[in-house]
């Protein structure tokens, strides 16, 4: 197995000892990958002989973004939905049906060709982790078609066969869940890590979604939740009471769902992408932090509340409208992520953690929300294998003439 050293690194993020803004970091940096695992970190200037040496050239690299939320199996887009909501009209949970539709017509290839387009597009802006649910077949057959599918592409999949109550189950909505709770759970349960509820007035009340995830509990699955979306409601600190991994969206939070988080080991999970594609208010993620609360941040892409895959987007929206730090923001999107998946084996670059790397064109990661919009994501590797390579155009010398 032949060994890569990333060196004379300007800021290299590593999540150690993260404790605010100026921690977790070291400069003039180097680390050592063997065998698709990160071997050594330190100052470059002992950094130890190795098979191969890239030269960091004094930019900023961080670990691969660990995207823990998202829908990326799907039919049809919602473009017109989006314009109308750009125009005025309101993002409601009913949407999601539209894309149901769309879904259950396309092929199996169709679908995979896309979803590999979404994950290679998420690689290419240094997401190296994804999570992705399911949620857009509601029936036994096209959900299980859909964690099959994503369970090709990630070990983090998701069953959110209670996504919404489907058109066939109108008014039904207690034999829905009878159904998700019994054979669509039997179906998909092989292939998924994690059970989802969308716990909100439009899709399943609290009584629902503690059926739901009590279900996937009992087949091995362990929860998480889409709660306070839309509005407050009780989701929360059920996701809590439940131990869930992660309650994500919190854009309606109390001060008593504040509290249950910040009392838990439940991460919360913003979405900055949702509130700026449905022009909701952003949540108040420096309110959440200063309380104790652990705050990861993902892309949420779906084609109906969010259809950006870009982490440094959201990252940069974090920093400007939610009140985070640039490193807070970083760490949300890197660490953060990890916690919500309850990994420790990304997310942060220490020795036997995994080789998922990022080599900004920039000196330091505030550039990602410093610099919002611009592809600053130079290289990326995964277990240790480049699957972005040096682009000649965006190398430049950003890095070095800023420091
Ligand atoms: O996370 N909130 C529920 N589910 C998705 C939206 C799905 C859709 O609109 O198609 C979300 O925002
Ligand atoms: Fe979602």
């Amino acid at each position: 197995m032949s060994t890569t050293l990333i060196t004379n690194i300007g800021e290299l993020t590593t999540n150690v000892g993260f404790e605010g803004d100026r921690s977790g970091t070291r400069r003039d940096a180097a680390v050592l990958v063997d065998g698709g695992r990160i071997a050594w970190v330190g100052s470059a200037a002992d950094a130890p002989d190795a098979d191969e040496t890239i030269d960091a050239d004094g930019r900023a690299v961080i670990p691969g973004f660990v995207d823990s939320h998202s829908h990326l199996v799907f039919g049809g887009d919602r473009a017109a939905e989006f314009e109308a909501r750009m125009a005025g009209e309101k993002y409601a949970a009913g949407g999601i049906r539209s894309t149901v539709a769309a879904t259950r017509a396309a092929s199996d290839g169709q679908l995979r060709a896309r979803l590999r387009g979404f994950v290679d597009e998420m690689l290419a802006q240094g997401t190296t982790t994804v999570e992705i649910k399911s949620g857009y077949g509601l029936s036994v057959d096209d959900e299980q078609r859909l964690v099959r599918l994503a369970a090709e592409v990630t070990t983090e999949v998701t069953f959110l066969g209670a996504h919404v109550v489907p058109a066939d189950y109108a008014d039904r909505a207690d034999e829905y869940v009878d159904l998700v709770t019994g054979p669509m759970l039997d179906a998909c349960a092989p292939y998924a890590r994690w059970i989802d509820v969308f716990c909100e007035t439009g899709a399943f009340s609290v009584a629902q979604a503690r059926r739901v995830l009590d279900a996937g509990v009992a087949k091995g699955l362990t929860p998480r939740m889409h709660a306070s979306q839309l509005g407050p409601g009780d989701g929360v600190r059920l996701a809590v009471e439940l131990g869930a991994a992660s309650v994500d969206h919190g854009t309606y939070l109390t001060d008593a769902d504040i509290a249950a988080l910040a009392a838990s080991d439940t991460v919360l999970t913003l979405l900055p992408g949702v509130e700026f594609s449905t022009r909701q208010p952003y949540p108040d993620a420096r309110r959440l932090i200063d309380a104790g609360v652990t705050v990861a941040i993902a892309c949420d892409t779906n084609p109906g509340s969010s259809f950006t895959s870009s982490m440094p987007f959201c990252i940069a929206i974090a920093v400007r409208d939610m009140g985070m730090t640039p490193a807070e923001a970083v760490w949300a999107a890197t660490a953060g992520g990890a916690r919500a998946l309850r990994r420790d084996d990304v997310g942060v670059i220490a020795p036997g953690a995994r080789a998922d790397l990022v080599l900004l064109t920039a000196p330091t990661r505030i550039h990602l929300a410093y610099r919002p919009g611009v592809p600053l994501v130079d290289r990326v590797w995964k277990d240790g294998v480049p699957v972005v390579a040096a682009s000649a155009q965006r190398r430049g010398d950003h890095g070095s003439l800023a420091r």
